[in-house]
């Protein structure tokens, strides 16, 4: 079979780069070795799909080339994918931080993609599975449990390595390795951190208590909840600052101020020193009460647990400090099974940012997840996959 473009990976952004191919007349073939269509658009967002975000900008993303995803990101606007949304007639809401959800289920962000690939006329061949892929003369020939397909452009959509049991796999990154691109190595990103033994036993019983926090390593500071768990720590503050934490290496500590809410924490502690009250029952006021009471515990090593007014004035200072900046040293991350992104993967600098194709292979694109470029949570990722797919789309 011979058509115009093959898109390997029926996931958001190959969808995304299908329907637009198609809705140019180019005759397009989707092919996804996954019995379910868009598996992780079903499962995102808790089932309604965080699809995209208002207050996008460009340094919501990392990537090892920060500028690249510029061009796409200002080219498919979240204005334009909210524009899709309304034109399907899909209810939506703004749940937190410019964070847009559909009011009912990501079916529907499913059925809107697959309606657009209807319209464009493109072609499905799923599930099946790729074994190969190469050039023949100008045409890249792809290798399929149902026999050989023929194209000119192909379009490699086939995401990160989160979730392996719905389906990720790197086959991205060998194909990019295969026609001598580089990939910078992936890495686990938005994904709850662990915790040594010693921490666990401290705080692991406090699992499932959650507060009010602000998060960073390394990077911006995300002022969200975090929360504890078995393992360690979670939350959305954590998640964000984690993808940093990876980036740098998983060397720097990561650092939580536990009251956000208070400027200037050396001087509150002097106020409140006036009083007979212990700093866990002061510090409760803030945080869970049990957490407050282990903190004391943990980081004062016993010396804490006396009333405020008879902690040396020096004491208040370290403990300030500490309250504005606990420092932490993850032992590592829960992983692929557990991450929502994957950070790392296809080097930008051998992708054109307008197109998304490769330099110096003609016909060759990459769009979503599977590029380096990784977004904070909140919608980003999806926008990403929305902008380099339909950029794509308009080249392949
Ligand atoms: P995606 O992973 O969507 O699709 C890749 C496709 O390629 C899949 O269909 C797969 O089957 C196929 N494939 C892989 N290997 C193949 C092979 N060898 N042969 C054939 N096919 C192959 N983001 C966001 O912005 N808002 C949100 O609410 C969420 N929520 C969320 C929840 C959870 C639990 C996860 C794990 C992730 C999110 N995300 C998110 C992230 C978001 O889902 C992700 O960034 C996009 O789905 C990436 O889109 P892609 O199309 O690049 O890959």
């Amino acid at each position: 079979m011979h058509v115009d473009v093959i898109v390997i990976g029926a996931g958001a952004a190959g969808l995304m780069c299908a329907a637009t191919a198609g809705s140019r007349g180019r005759s397009v073939l989707v092919i996804d070795h996954s019995p379910k269509l868009a598996e992780k658009i079903r499962i995102s967002g808790g089932g309604r799909c965080n699809f995209t975000n208002r207050d996008l900008r460009p340094d919501c993303f990392l990537s090892q080339n920060p500028h690249f995803c510029r061009s796409a990101l200002s080219r498919y606007t979240p204005r334009d994918f909210i524009a899709l949304v309304e034109r399907h007639r899909i209810r939506y809401h703004e749940k937190t931080l410019g964070q847009l959800f559909c009011d009912d289920s990501s079916q529907q962000i499913i059925d809107l993609l697959k309606a657009e690939c209807d319209a464009g006329g493109v072609r499905w061949q799923r599930p099946s599975a790729v074994s190969g892929v190469s050039r023949e003369g100008d045409l890249f020939r792809v290798d399929t449990d149902q026999g050989a397909r023929f194209a000119a452009s192909l379009v490699i959509a086939t995401g990160g390595l989160t979730v392996p049991k719905i389906g990720a796999t790197p086959f991205g990154y060998r194909v990019a390795e295969q026609f001598g691109l580089k990939v910078v190595a992936p890495k686990p990103a938005l994904v709850p951190l662990a915790l040594d033994p010693d921490w666990l036993a401290r705080f692991g019983e406090l699992s499932g208590a959650s507060f009010d926090s602000v998060a960073w390593c390394d990077g911006p500071e995300f002022r969200e909840q975090t929360l504890l768990t078995h393992r360690g720590l979670s939350g959305p503050a954590i998640l964000q600052a984690s993808s940093y934490w990876q980036q740098a290496g998983g060397r720097e500590a990561l650092h939580i101020d536990l009251l956000p809410e208070v400027a200037d924490a050396e001087s509150w502690l002097q106020t409140a020193r006036a009083g007979r009250q212990a700093l866990a029952t002061l510090l409760a006021d803030h945080l869970p009460k049990r957490f407050a009471q282990q903190w004391v515990d943990f980081e004062g090593a016993g010396r804490w647990n006396v009333a405020l007014a008879e902690l040396p004035r020096a004491a208040l200072a370290d403990i300030a400090a500490k309250l504005k900046g606990w420092p932490l040293h993850p032992s590592g991350t829960l992983g692929y099974n557990k991450a929502e992104v994957t950070l790392g993967g296809v080097d930008t600098r051998d992708l054109d940012q307008k197109t998304m194709a490769a330099r110096r292979v003609p016909g060759l694109f990459f769009v979503g997840e599977v590029v380096d470029v990784t977004g904070w949570l909140g919608g980003y990722n999806f926008q990403w996959a929305w902008s380099s797919g339909w950029s794509a789309g308009q080249a392949a």
